[in-house]
């Protein structure tokens, strides 16, 4: 994990603010609102290129100067954002090549947004120009705090197929190798007769009957995608660099797919922020038991944030009701859902938006005030969280403790969205990795690995569960094999090892490269059928092994912790163990149940982290922050009754410094933090 300078010095709330859409007497009263309500910066200016640039080559800057001048007046902190998500009419009327195409070949048209592509030379020339125009005039201003590149780079549109990015793609490729024989080797293009014989036959995929995309060209191409964001953010954020005063950050907000975040923050920006929308995981679908993890689920995501950036910061925090057909944040919500984000590593929440827009797409994406601008619940309840928030000062920096790590990296990431096994595997074992993190309190860490981690940044875990590496290299085993002798627990699961860099399967036994390690042979595997469910024995104990079955053929040295149960497999191996230097190599010939991981926690002896501090019930969320030997223990209550917690320890409540141990009872939606005596 690359260690990021704290950007925040003390808890801070934002909020973003659209000066476009108000008449410009609002302003004021808006500002002077904000302020009461403990919120001290905003973000504003991510879409409104044509305020700034409203004819090509003829700059304005009265309307940002002017609003920076009442921030000044007002004592509000700005975050600028780069206007690149929204080019201007007159200049996609007038350069259509900075327009995207869809795989179909049919151009985006101006309208929304995100049309653009990231390739198109005059696209990349317009947007540094604008953002050399923005930074040379407002870098140098007091109030301005931090730069937004873009927004939400990737988001809704994750495929580029201009003719700019058709000759990127195959420039891209030419880089990577060289020449056509190797492409044709690398992409398995003999199969389906896909051989090529001139660089100008080479497309980013276009459609392709019954869905037979090529698996390795597709790989490839998001690789590419992913590589022409960050170019894209590098662009800017080289310009804004060279303005920025020093302290000043840099950043962009996410996080979506078909891009390496983790490369592109280490690469181009001071600190990454996360949008977070809590209610998504409630509209998921009309059957509540759909998604038996609804707002809570977001933690997942938020895990996943801080694995890119320790102390990363939120953008846009949801305050109101969203385009979705999902409820509303119910009392109390609002503040739950920001304060899961600081006790996942926030230090900056700045809600999203600050009133809702009578007009345009998003009318119905709804802000902390409504369209009648009148105090309502939701304002006061972000001016509780502010009150909060600067309780929790002495939080701001301090880490999170996990009582593991789950590993992940963008190939397997990519392969996982491109490979309908794989996805099956995967989106299980971290649905339930997570529910045994959540209900047994052993919070997690997300380590992103790739060719520049460090082994420091594995050996910080005594557990990591690495759950489906169908794609690795010899590096990644060697830095892995580093980790298990110096004395950790690697845990992997089935089809671990079944592919190599290009996506072709091995034509080793597998699991491929980590065979040295796990100490098994897999010469059997199935998907399970789910009327037939796979159970295995381990100490006595049924345990189940979901969704793919691999039986494990275990070498000399090799111990078999469980062994299956069921369908004819009885006896054979399920989950081995082989130790090496002073750590070992588990293997589960399956995905992850939560029974399954709860049984392997224990067996690695990390479970229950805080069971000398705090006693709490699978409804109540518990995290753990610490800073210079100060622990400060987060606990969320996700449901609409009240629950009760035990504390364990004795301790201090930073909303309202009242000195507590034994029973806390926890309100509908409630959340409290405490720090723990020593
Ligand atoms: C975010 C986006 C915002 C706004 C918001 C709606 O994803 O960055 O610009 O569209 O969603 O809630």
């Amino acid at each position: 994990m690359t260690e990021y300078p704290l950007q925040w010095k003390q808890m801070t709330v934002g909020v973003c603010y659209y000066p476009e859409h108000w008449p410009r007497e609002m302003w004021e009263t808006d500002l002077a609102r904000m302020k009461a309500a403990g919120i001290s910066v905003v973000r504003v200016g991510e879409f409104a290129w044509n305020l700034v640039e409203p004819e090509e080559g003829v700059f304005r800057f009265d309307f940002f100067g002017d609003f920076l001048s009442l921030c000044a007046e007002k004592d509000m902190r700005v975050i600028l954002g780069t206007p690149t998500a929204t080019p201007p009419a007159w200049l996609t009327e007038k350069y259509p090549e900075v327009l995207n195409v869809t795989r179909d070949g049919v151009t985006y048209r101006h309208g929304a947004r995100r049309h653009y592509n990231y390739n198109s030379p005059k696209y990349r020339e317009l947007c540094a120009r604008i953002v050399e125009q923005l930074a040379v005039h407002y870098a140098g201003h007091p109030m301005v705090v931090g730069w937004q590149i873009d927004n939400e780079l990737n988001c809704g549109v994750d495929e580029f197929h201009s003719e700019a990015d058709q000759a990127a793609f195959r420039a891209f490729l030419r880089d990577k190798y060289g020449t056509l024989e190797a492409l044709n080797r690398a992409w398995g293009a003999v199969f389906w007769n896909q051989t090529y014989t001139d660089w100008a036959q080479v497309y980013p995929p276009r459609r392709v009957p019954m869905d037979g995309y090529n698996p390795h060209q597709m790989l490839d191409y998001s690789r590419f995608v992913s590589e022409s964001a960050i170019r894209f953010c590098r662009m800017q954020a080289d310009i804004l660099l060279k303005y920025a005063k020093p302290g000043d950050f840099i950043t962009t907000n996410g996080m979506f797919g078909n891009l390496d975040n983790a490369r592109m923050t280490r690469e181009c920006l001071d600190v990454y922020t996360y949008d977070s929308y809590p209610s998504f995981g409630e509209a998921q679908s009309g059957d509540a038991s759909a998604n038996e993890f609804r707002d809570r689920e977001s933690s997942r995501y938020l895990t996943d944030v801080r694995g890119i950036c320790p102390h990363f910061g939120i953008m846009e925090q949801e305050s109101g009701m969203t385009l979705l057909p999902a409820p509303a944040p119910k009392p109390g919500q609002l503040e739950l859902w920001a304060t899961q984000s600081v006790a996942q590593g926030a230090d900056f929440v700045s809600f999203f938006r600050w009133r809702t827009c009578p007009f345009g797409a998003e009318y119905y994406w709804h802000g902390i005030l409504d369209y009648d601008s009148r105090d309502n619940r939701k304002l006061r309840e972000v001016s509780a969280f502010c009150e909060h928030m600067r309780a929790l000062d002495p939080v701001c920096g301090a880490k999170s403790a996990a009582a593991f790590a789950v590993v992940k990296d963008f190939d397997n990431a990519c392969d996982a969205r491109l490979d309908s096994w794989h996805a099956k595997v995967q989106a299980f074992s971290e649905r339930e990795i997570f529910a045994a993190s959540q209900y047994g309190h052993a919070p997690y860490d997300t380590v992103w690995l790739d060719g520049e981690t460090p082994l420091a940044a594995l050996t910080a875990y005594p557990v990591l569960i690495y759950p489906h590496p169908f794609i690795i290299d010899p590096q990644r085993v060697e830095l892995l094999e580093a980790y298990v002798r110096q004395g950790g627990t690697l845990i992997v699961g089935c089809r671990a090892g079944l592919k190599d860099m290009d996506g072709h399967c091995v034509t080793r036994p597998l699991p491929g490269l980590l065979s040295g390690l796990t100490g098994t042979d897999i010469r059997e595997f199935t998907f399970e059928d789910a009327r037939e469910p796979f159970t295995a024995l381990w100490n006595g104990e049924v345990v189940r092994m979901p969704v793919f079955d691999e039986i494990l053929t275990p070498a000399e040295g090799t111990q078999v912790l469980a062994r299956y149960a069921s369908n004819g497999y009885a006896g054979e191996a399920a989950v081995t163990e082989r130790p090496l230097g002073r750590g070992r190599t588990i293997h589960v010939g399956g995905a992850f149940g939560r029974d399954l991981v709860k049984k392997l926690l224990a067996h690695a002896g990390v479970c229950e982290p805080f069971r000398d501090i705090v006693e709490a019930p699978e409804a109540v969320e518990i995290v753990l922050r610490e800073k210079d030997g100060r622990r400060f223990l987060f606990c969320l209550n996700y449901q609409a009754t009240k629950q009760e917690v035990r504390l364990k320890a004795t301790a201090t409540s930073l909303y309202d410094g009242k000195c507590l141990t034994g029973r806390v009872v926890l309100p509908p939606y409630g959340t409290a933090v405490f720090e723990i005596e020593n």
